[in-house]
């Protein structure tokens, strides 16, 4: 919104930026479920988000000049100090990984050159932007079945609370690129342009880090990978919930906020004691 508050109503204006620092120290390889399809799923999306917020960060700094609204401004710099923390958390995941024995920095350099050193660079700005808006429209959509359905119930403690907590932030700042775009270029095919390239490419790299850590976990096979993908899905553990979170997008007039997860958001930051910072 213009005057860099929520429509939504609930959402407090800003946010606090908390750090975390959680162990993972415990977690075994088959941390989800039991299940290897579903906890290598899980990691593959969660390779995926150091680089990936620090290209959100990016492409929404890029227009900080342009935002004169003091209280835009204000949850612009909560958003980077979220992000910011969310990826520094992951990427201590990734170690955790390493020392399950996947190898994993070869698929993370591919996956950095490609994404932004080659996309991201032949981008414009504003759809640089647009995909931000979009992902982060995807990342709310997952945060909010996380937070909902105690999605994360049958996972390793330590995973859930890293997963729940990420998701708890993510519906506190879902607005923000949102408004950033709108104060920026508000035209409508921008942002269904964004939409589309951000399907297709978190598709496609998603796909790409999940066969990556599958095809290293010893003695894994198609059978099991079948068996695996049908009892995620009967669990309602499939991508669905990211097609359905289109629908709304495509909505003229939609906001991030007309959807009001504040209080589940809250919920969870006051259960585990973290509301305020
Ligand atoms: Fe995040
Ligand atoms: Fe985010």
């Amino acid at each position: 919104m213009a005057d860099g508050t929520s429509p939504g109503g609930g959402n407090p204006v800003v946010f606090p930026v908390r750090k975390m620092g959680f162990a993972f120290s415990e977690v075994p390889r088959e941390w989800f479920f039991d299940s290897v399809f579903t906890s290598q799923t899980a990691n593959a999306l969660s390779l995926l988000f150091p680089a990936g917020e620090r290209f959100f960060v990016r492409s929404v700094k890029h227009y900080l000049p342009r935002i004169t609204n003091p209280t835009l401004r204000a949850r612009v710099r909560a958003f980077f100090g979220q992000e910011g923390s969310h990826g520094h958390e992951h990427e201590r995941t990734f170690e955790m990984l390493e020392a399950q024995g996947f190898r994993i920095r070869e698929w993370l350099d591919w996956y950095e050159r490609l994404a932004f050193g080659r996309l991201e660079p032949v981008m414009p700005p504003v759809m640089r932007l647009s995909i931000t808006v979009a992902l982060e429209h995807f990342t709310a959509a997952l945060a909010e079945v996380a937070l909902t359905r105690d999605y994360f119930e049958h996972a390793h403690p330590q995973m859930r609370r890293l997963l729940l907590w990420h998701s708890a932030e993510e519906l506190e700042h879902k607005s923000v690129a949102f408004d950033v775009l709108e104060e920026v270029d508000g035209r409508y095919w921008v942002r269904m342009v964004g939409l589309a390239i951000a399907f297709v490419v978190l598709m496609g790299f998603w796909q790409s880090s999940a066969k990556m850590l599958l095809r290293q976990v010893p003695g894994f096979t198609k059978e099991q990978l079948q068996r695996e993908r049908k009892a995620a899905k009967d669990r309602g553990q499939d991508r669905t919930a990211l097609l359905r979170a289109i629908v709304p997008y495509l909505r003229p007039g939609f906001h991030p906020d007309r959807n009001d997860t504040d209080a589940l958001a809250r919920g969870y930051l006051e259960s585990i004691g973290r509301l305020e910072g």
